[in-house]
């Protein structure tokens, strides 16, 4: 059994293997900054989409909506309602006489339904006791990760107008 053809050249598996090992690295290298290209293509064009999103959500317009007349909850009373869309619930609390304040219901963590605990006035998550503050919305106790977006309520005469929502 002979691995040689002539002795004095290659050996037979080199002449038939074509890929010289210098040229495999080669092609690999290529291969290998054509997928760092594209990644940072597509990673250039994801962080393009969430810049002109972000910037599209702070130019959002909110319209103005009535969604209470003054003194129609007593004090510590509760009213829900949608703003801006009607998917997206809301809570409202009177926190005094002339006081009244209103969040998205929605809990930041995993978006279980918030409710008021006139009890220990603040607003409580019953999904994993996640506890918000009735003043600010911020977080007091619990997983959620950020404060409850709040709901810019303004006094027209009468009645209560939605204008805006904050923290988004
Ligand atoms: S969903 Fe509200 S604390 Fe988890």
């Amino acid at each position: 059994m002979t691995f040689f053809r002539n002795p004095s050249k290659e050996p037979l598996w080199k002449e038939e293997f074509s890929v010289l090992a210098s040229d495999e690295r080669y092609v690999t290298r290529r291969q290998f900054t054509k997928f760092l290209t594209l990644a940072s293509l597509g990673m250039f064009v994801g962080n393009l989409w969430i810049l002109l999103r972000s910037r599209f959500a702070r130019a959002r317009q909110f319209s103005s909506v009535k969604i209470a007349q003054v003194g129609e909850i007593p004090v510590r009373g509760v009213k829900l309602f949608t703003y801006p869309t009607p998917q997206d619930h809301c809570i409202m609390v009177r926190t005094g006489d002339d006081e009244y304040v209103a969040y998205s219901q929605k809990c930041t963590h995993l978006s279980c339904a918030v409710y008021y605990s006139a009890e220990n006035d603040r607003l409580e998550c019953p999904c994993h006791r996640g506890f918000f503050s009735i003043k600010d919305g911020s977080v007091l106790q619990g997983p959620p990760p950020r404060p409850l977006p709040q709901v810019t309520l303004v006094r027209d005469g009468s009645k209560l107008l939605a204008t805006g929502v904050k923290g988004t």
